[in-house]
């Protein structure tokens, strides 16, 4: 067999997913063999985002979550342009890849996972931590048959660019966010994570989703109104709890506080026991601690490929690292965002139109609500040339999503026109707000 490539104490193997920010990776510890998940981040895309000050206190937080149904985290370790997450590794696959498979589950054992999903939430919530991208990618299942969810407290890595309040929500599923999440109305982590938890269970018990469409627009309207129908096979008590999680007002929604005193919830129900520190045995103390990890000997390094210092160090020291190859191995979801507008879609299109104009694009075709532009690399026809389309979605007669989308070229470029046409075009919390209303 092929060794893989050392990581310190880790040899890394086979890719288990990719996430937005790369991959997670099969590694074992080469001195017990036990077998880790690594989540590898592309410490540039972190630093190109200005978001290492976040990651740094989110992986910090994430380090002090430990329970049974939370995957964790433990230890963070870099090479000189990854930062690698060494995890607990979790067989069982994606909780939604088991349901696309057999099925729906029985009444009795979604119970359970759904008790396990509320006890790991809660928990987190109780430490201030929000999960804020709760969806299938998140929850594993493991050999016993217990779900673990993972990324909880890194909510600055997914799609999110939040500092500057431009670029909210990209083109992550909508179908598990929340609406007040969708509209970008400036919203409570807690009452959001219900909701998507609110989705989890209603899949589980009915084998596909709430709020579904090809069409987008379609999509957000029907999860702005909630209130789905749900198959007549769900026993009452679980219609009405899903109901009470799926209410579009996050002020009337179901809090964990009621869920747990839920009489369809309460059946059968264990809340977890304290993780068993034991579990810690063989993790490096040292190594452990993010705010005092040390840069590790080089010279006892050398047997790795990627010698390894402390990540933050790294992060620190980077914006002295060269930044070339940042943009080539892109992720997907980075292609496409989209933000709301009160704007009509003609004045959407005009304004789009004149800002890639001013941009130096040419305008390739601008009708139904869609606009085609190219801007071509002066010299290098035909060569990175960033072709790009935005499209407009109505939402309601006064709310609209622009959808903005590259086919390919200049990524750095295609951001800032991203970066101003919302700044230019998106809408104000209030202004939504009122949208939201009519
Ligand atoms: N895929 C993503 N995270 C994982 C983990 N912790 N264990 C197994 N597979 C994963």
């Amino acid at each position: 067999m092929v060794k893989g490539m050392r990581l310190g104490k880790y040899e890394l193997g086979r890719i288990l997913g990719e996430g937005n920010f790369g991959k997670v990776k099969y590694a074992s510890n080469v001195e017990t063999g036990q077998g880790f998940a690594v989540k590898i981040l592309d410490k540039q895309r972190i630093l190109e985002l200005k978001i290492s000050e976040q990651i740094k206190r989110e992986i910090g937080t994430l380090k002090l979550l430990k329970h049974p149904n939370i995957v964790r985290l433990y230890e963070v370790l870099a090479s000189k342009t990854k930062i690698y997450m060494v995890l607990e590794y979790v067989t069982g696959g994606e909780l939604f890849d088991r349901i696309a498979l057999k099925g729906k589950l029985s009444e009795e054992s979604g119970r359970k996972l759904f008790q396990q999903l509320i006890d790991a939430v809660s928990y987190c919530h109780n430490k201030g931590v929000y999960h804020r991208d709760l969806k299938p990618e998140n929850v594993l299942v493991d050999a016993n048959g217990n779900i673990k969810i993972s990324d909880f407290g890194l909510s600055a890595l997914p799609q999110h660019f939040k500092d500057d309040g431009l670029l909210h929500t990209t083109c992550g599923s909508p179908h598990y966010v929340a609406p007040e999440v969708l509209a970008n109305k400036g919203y409570d982590g807690a009452t959001s994570d219900l909701w998507s938890c609110g989705v989890i269970l209603y899949v589980v018990l009915a084998g596909f989703l709430p709020f579904d469409d090809r069409n987008l627009a379609v999509l957000y309207q029907k999860i702005f109104r909630g209130n789905p129908s749900i198959p007549k096979w769900v026993s009452p008590g679980a219609q009405n709890l899903i109901r009470r999680m799926l209410d579009p007002n996050p002020n009337t929604r179901i809090t964990i506080a009621e869920i747990k005193e839920n009489e369809w919830f309460k059946q059968n129900y264990t809340p977890a026991g304290p993780v068993d520190e034991d579990e810690d045995i063989y993790i490096d103390a040292q190594a452990f601690s993010i705010q005092d990890l040390k840069p590790i000997d080089l010279e006892k390094q050398q047997s790795g490929s990627h010698a390894l210092i402390n990540a933050f160090e790294l992060i620190r020291m980077s914006s002295s690292l060269d930044l070339s190859g940042f943009f080539e191995k892109e992720d997907v979801s980075e292609r496409k965002i989209r933000f709301t507008s009160n704007y009509s879609p003609s004045d959407l299109l005009d304004k789009i139109e004149s800002v890639v104009k001013d941009m130096g694009f040419r305008v390739l075709q601008k009708r139904n609500g869609k606009l085609r532009a190219v801007q071509e690399n002066k010299g290098h026809k035909c060569q990175n040339n960033l072709s790009i389309a935005a499209e407009v979605f109505v939402i309601n007669p006064s709310l609209y999503v622009v959808e903005l989308s590259k086919s390919y070229g200049d990524s750095s470029l295609y951001r800032k026109l991203c970066t101003k046409l919302s700044n230019d075009l998106g809408v104000s919390q209030n202004q939504q707000l009122l949208a939201l209303q009519v």
